[in-house]
């Protein structure tokens, strides 16, 4: 069995911190999000891996995330030169998949459960497709499946307006060859993409063996800010190791589960957990409340932080009034003058820099 990580896409939805960077590569709770899905198929005994990246933001990817030896896993990389569909992906994936069964997991999909019973029963039931399913308040953003009450798809529809159900399709499939066939036999939708919701429509009509699991626990799809700030809300209520391999000074105080990474300072600072900070940071006099990720290379001075997510060199200097909320990307700089507004909500992208006068 092999799998294919969908890595490729603009992001549009996560603009602006995406106009420098890959989505799959923001981090939850200090880890990018791709590499969930990259150690969720290592520990359903998947090593063998084809990751689709896009000519924007592939090389960026591809550096951070290697050829898989810090996973356990052989990581290729195929290059897919435009978005035109997750059943496009596969396509061009086919010569890195050959005849082989796969997983295809879209990168940018955190899931709560293991994979492994699914794997057990697409293998023991001999299947040709296994989509997940996961009841959702608002079916009309996804694609949507009815299913008969021994697990059967009878019918999936791509983003309706009139949802059949409320099971929400989730961005993991497990698939034979067959699979490979059924797209070959697809046109492209209204939005001028191969959808792989349609190619599983075709093996349905073709009588195939399609069959669909209700996923427990938790699924995620970190396409906006809200979705991110949530996901990492769960990663860190549900993940989370209080661990200090930084250097906390006696003023400071660490309640809950903190997590410090090495290199960090820490001077006369409150942290109250959930909360993980990265390498070689410094913060001084800040409050860093429940909730909040602080990627490595961060200074925080003067900063009363909760609920938000800082990617890595962000700079916070000298803020009254407490920042929640907020999403702000690479070495984001953000200061104050002293007239000072009474509240702010950000969504900073990568390089900007904000002084709030
Ligand atoms: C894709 C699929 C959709 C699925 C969703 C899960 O949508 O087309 O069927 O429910 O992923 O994340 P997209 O995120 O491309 O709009």
């Amino acid at each position: 069995m092999k799998a294919i990580i969908l890595a490729g896409g603009k992001g549009t939805r996560l603009r602006p911190l995406t106009h420098t960077g890959a989505k799959q590569l923001v981090p939850v709770a200090n880890k990018p999000i791709l590499w969930y899905g990259i150690e969720d198929l290592v520990e359903a005994g998947i090593t063998d891996i084809g990751i689709i990246i896009s000519p924007e933001t592939g090389k960026e990817v591809q550096a951070k995330t290697g050829n898989g030896d810090r996973f356990g896993a052989h990581i290729s990389y195929i290059l897919q030169e435009d978005p035109a569909g997750l059943a496009h992906a596969v396509k061009i994936a086919q010569p890195f998949l050959q005849d082989s069964a796969f997983v295809m997991y879209l990168g940018d999909n955190l899931v709560q459960s293991g994979l492994t019973s699914f794997l057990n029963d697409f293998k023991a039931r001999q299947l040709d497709a296994l989509t997940l399913l996961c009841p959702v308040p608002n079916p009309t953003a996804f694609g949507v499946a009815c299913v008969d009450d021994q697990g059967r798809v009878l019918k999936l529809v791509e983003k309706p307006k009139v949802p059949p159900s409320n099971l929400a399709l989730v961005g993991i499939y497990l698939f034979d060859r067959v699979i490979h066939e059924a797209i070959a036999n697809i046109q492209p939708s209204a939005r001028g993409e191969l959808e792989i919701t349609d190619a599983i429509q075709y093996l349905v009509d073709q009588k195939s063996k399609v069959e669909a699991r209700q996923i427990q626990g938790w699924w995620l799809d970190t396409g906006k800010k809200d979705d991110l700030l949530e996901a990492n809300r769960v990663i860190l209520d549900t993940c989370l190791t209080a661990d200090n391999r930084g250097d906390v000074d006696e003023a400071s105080q660490l309640i809950g589960r903190v997590n410090i990474g090495a290199g960090s300072q820490i001077k006369n600072c409150t942290i109250r957990g959930p909360v993980a900070i990265g390498e070689n940071c410094y913060l001084e006099n800040c409050f860093i409340g429940p909730y909040s990720s602080v990627a490595s290379q961060s200074t925080l001075i003067n900063v009363d932080l909760e609920h938000s997510v800082l990617l890595e060199g962000a700079k916070i200097v000298d803020i009254h009034q407490r920042i929640v909320d907020s999403l702000v990307g690479q070495r984001a700089r953000i200061t104050e003058a002293p007239q000072r507004p009474k509240a702010v909500r950000l969504m900073i992208g990568d390089d900007s820099q904000v002084e709030l006068v």
